[in-house]
C-alpha cells in the first residue's frame, strides 16, 4: 500500500486535507494516516504544500498517430500529456487515414496499447455512409464534423438527414464539430432526435448560450479563454486555429460565462512550425493548459474548484467514462500534483510534443503539474520522467 499523506485533495468538489491510501493501480480510500497503516505502507509519498487533483481529462486531443507521427506520436503525446497532469485523453479520428473503420480502430488501439503511457480513449469518426461500421465497432463515442478541417474532408457531413440518421443510430455520446450557424443548426436537429449532444470547443458566449439553452454540454480550448485577434499580430501565420481566435471583446465575454462551460478540453493539434508557416490550422495545449488555468486562479480571475471540476470530474461524466476523474475508493490511483507557486515560463523547444512550439511561447506561468501518478505510479517528477519513460 501507497501512502499520500500532506496533501490538500481534491473531493467532491471541495479542497480537504486526507491522506490518500493506494493498492495497486487503484485508490484504496481516504483518510488520517494511523499507526498501523504506517506499518503496512511500501512508499509515503509527502505532497507537502500541493494540491493533488484527479489526473486530468483531456477529451479533445489529436494524437496524428498513425500517419504523421513526425507531429506527435502516441508516446510524444502521452508524455506531454502527463506532463501536464493528464492521465487520458481523447482522440480524434482526422488521421490522413481516418478511424472511420473497426480495423482502423483495432489499429490505433493495438499502438497505442504498445506506445503510449498514459490512458488513450478514441472518437470514433462518423462519414456519409459508415453505419455499419459504427454498429461493427461500438465505439465510446463519436465524432461528427460539419465543418472542413485538416485532413477532415472525407469527414464532414452536411446533409441534414445523414446527421440525423447519425443521432438516431448512436445512443452513447456523440461529439461535433460546428461553427457559426451551424451549432443552432446541430443543436436543433439534436432537440428533433431527441438526445443530447456535446459541442467541441465553442469559443464565444453566444455558442455556450445555445448548448445550455438545448440542454447539450460544451467544452472549451484554453486558446479561446487566452487569446484573441490582439495577439495575431505577434502570432502571425502561428495563429491558425479552427475555430479562429476571436476579439478580445469576444474573448473577454467568453469569461463572463465561466460557469456555463461543463469542461476544458485542449483541441491539442499538433503542426510543424513549417507546416503551420504554410497555413495549418492548430496549436499543441496539453503542456499549458492546467498551468494557464492555474494562472488565471493565482491572478484571481478563476476559482480553483471550478478548474478541478472542468478538468477531471466533469469530463468524466460527459462522457460516462467509470472509475477516472475522481479521488475515491475504488477509482484508478491517477493524481495530479499542483504547486500553485511554481513560476515557469513555456518555451517550446523545452516541451514533451513534438511540434516543439507553442502559441505561448514567452509566458510566464505561475502554478504546476509538478507530479503525476498514473495507476499508482509516479511517472513524473518535476520535468522528469520516471523509470521506463
Ligand atoms: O485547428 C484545428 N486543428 N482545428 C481542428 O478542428 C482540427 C485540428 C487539427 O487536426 O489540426
Ligand atoms: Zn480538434
Amino acid at each position: 500500500m501507497k501512502i499520500i499523506t500532506n496533501g490538500k485533495i481534491f473531493f467532491k468538489n471541495q479542497f480537504i486535507e486526507e491522506d490518500i491510501f493506494i493498492e495497486k493501480d487503484r485508490i484504496l480510500g481516504i483518510g488520517h494516516t494511523q499507526k498501523h497503516d504506517l506499518r503496512m505502507a511500501t512508499e509515503i509519498i509527502d505532497a507537502k504544500g500541493l494540491l493533488v487533483l484527479p489526473g486530468l481529462i483531456d477529451v479533445h486531443v489529436h494524437l496524428r498517430d498513425p500517419g504523421q507521427t513526425y507531429k506527435e506520436d502516441f508516446t510524444s503525446g502521452t508524455r506531454a500529456a502527463l506532463a501536464g497532469g493528464i492521465t487520458t485523453v481523447m482522440d480524434m479520428p482526422n488521421n490522413t487515414k481516418p478511424t472511420v473503420t473497426l480495423d482502423r480502430l483495432e489499429e490505433k488501439e493495438e499502438w497505442a496499447a504498445e506506445k503510449a503511457l498514459c490512458d488513450v480513449r478514441f472518437h470514433f469518426g462518423c462519414t456519409n455512409n459508415n453505419f455499419n461500421e459504427i454498429k461493427q465497432a461500438n465505439p465510446n463515442s463519436l465524432k461528427l464534423y460539419m465543418f472542413k478541417t485538416t485532413q477532415a474532408q472525407d469527414l464532414c457531413i452536411t446533409d441534414e438527414k445523414i446527421i440525423e440518421k447519425h443521432m438516431l443510430n448512436f445512443n452513447k455520446k456523440i461529439v461535433v464539430h460546428a461553427e457559426d450557424n451551424d451549432v443552432e443548426k446541430v443543436c436543433s436537429i439534436a432537440q428533433k432526435c431527441k438526445r443530447k449532444i456535446h459541442l467541441a470547443h465553442t469559443p464565444t458566449r453566444k455558442q455556450i448560450d445555445i448548448t445550455k439553452r438545448t440542454g447539450n454540454t460544451n467544452e472549451v480550448a484554453p486558446h479561446h479563454l487566452f487569446l484573441s485577434t490582439k495577439d495575431q499580430e505577434q502570432l502571425g501565420k502561428l495563429s491558425g486555429v479552427h475555430p479562429h481566435l476571436r476579439t478580445e471583446e469576444e474573448r473577454k465575454d467568453l469569461w463572463n460565462k465561466l460557469d456555463d462551460i461543463d469542461c476544458i478540453a485542449t483541441d491539442h493539434a499538433p503542426h510543424t512550425l513549417e507546416e503551420k508557416r504554410a497555413g495549418a490550422a492548430g496549436f499543441p495545449g496539453l503542456e499549458t493548459s492546467l498551468s494557464l488555468m492555474l494562472d488565471a486562479y493565482n491572478k484571481r480571475l478563476m476559482n480553483i474548484n471550478w478548474i478541478a471540476g472542468r478538468m477531471s470530474e466533469n469530463p468524466a461524466k460527459i462522457f460516462n467514462l467509470p472509475h477516472i476523474g475522481r479521488i475515491e475508493s475504488g477509482y484508478y490511483a491517477n493524481l495530479a500534483f499542483i504547486d500553485l507557486k511554481k513560476e515557469w515560463v513555456v518555451k517550446g523547444n523545452e516541451l514533451e510534443t513534438k511540434c516543439k512550439w507553442s502559441p505561448f511561447e514567452g509566458k510566464l506561468l505561475k502554478g504546476k503539474n509538478v507530479r503525476t501518478m498514473y495507476k499508482g505510479k509516479l511517472v513524473y517528477e518535476n520535468g522528469e520522467f520516471i523509470d521506463a519513460y
